[in-house]
């Protein structure tokens, strides 16, 4: 695994939107710095749903074959995780939703009492858009949820954050405003 590597993962279905935006300004930078970039694109991949059989507490990888398995190895090859998913219901999308379920045992251990993490001394950063203006988006739940949603994952993980950034009332902004532009290329040093 390089110091220097990154995954980064599109969890929205427009390319060309405000997530994927977010996500090509943090690639950039990432490239700037000499990381090397893994890029997966959610949508395009075939994903079936996680059936709960629990089988990956002991193989520590979904047993179901399609794509999560080449995702796995990502997430292994890759120091730090980048996630961009837009705000679903204060949530994340379904298919977002679906790669946490599928790397439940990637994640993490059960044990008798906390559960242990599987993904320790690696990074991560979220990104998400939303239409809720600031700062109702993260009082009434909406980019907060989403972000919570996405953290439970890799704090879980055993992951450190590096930035969790939000484009609040995207709808009504064209492009991304230069202070978040700054924001997303502070996180990776
Ligand atoms: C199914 C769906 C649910 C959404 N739910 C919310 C929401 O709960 N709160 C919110 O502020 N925006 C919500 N939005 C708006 C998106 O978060 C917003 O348009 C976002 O910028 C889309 O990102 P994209 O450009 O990557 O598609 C929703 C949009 C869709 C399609």
């Amino acid at each position: 695994m390089s110091e220097k590597s990154v995954l980064a993962i599109l969890g929205s279905p427009h390319i060309s939107g405000t997530t994927a935006t977010m996500l090509d300004c943090a690639i950039q930078s990432a490239e700037k710095k000499g990381y090397t970039v893994i890029t997966v694109n959610l949508y395009e991949k075939n994903l079936s749903f996680c059936t709960g059989c629990r089988a990956c507490m002991n193989t520590k990888v979904c047993i179901q074959k399609d794509d999560i398995q080449e995702i796995t190895d990502y997430l292994h090859k890759c120091q730090t995780i980048i996630l961009a998913a837009p705000v679903y219901w204060a949530n994340v999308p379904a298919p977002v939703k679906n790669l946490f379920d599928r790397l439940l045992g990637t994640a993490m251990e059960e044990t008798s009492t906390f559960p242990k993490p599987r993904l320790k001394g690696k990074k991560y950063m979220l990104l998400t858009s939303c239409n809720t203006p600031a700062p109702f988006s993260w009082i009434f739940g909406q980019s907060s949820g989403a972000i919570r949603n996405m953290d439970e994952f890799f704090k879980t993980a055993g992951m450190k954050p590096i930035g969790k950034i939000v484009c609040a009332n995207a709808a009504n902004k064209k492009g991304l405003p230069k202070s978040l532009i700054k924001k997303i290329e502070r996180c990776l040093k």
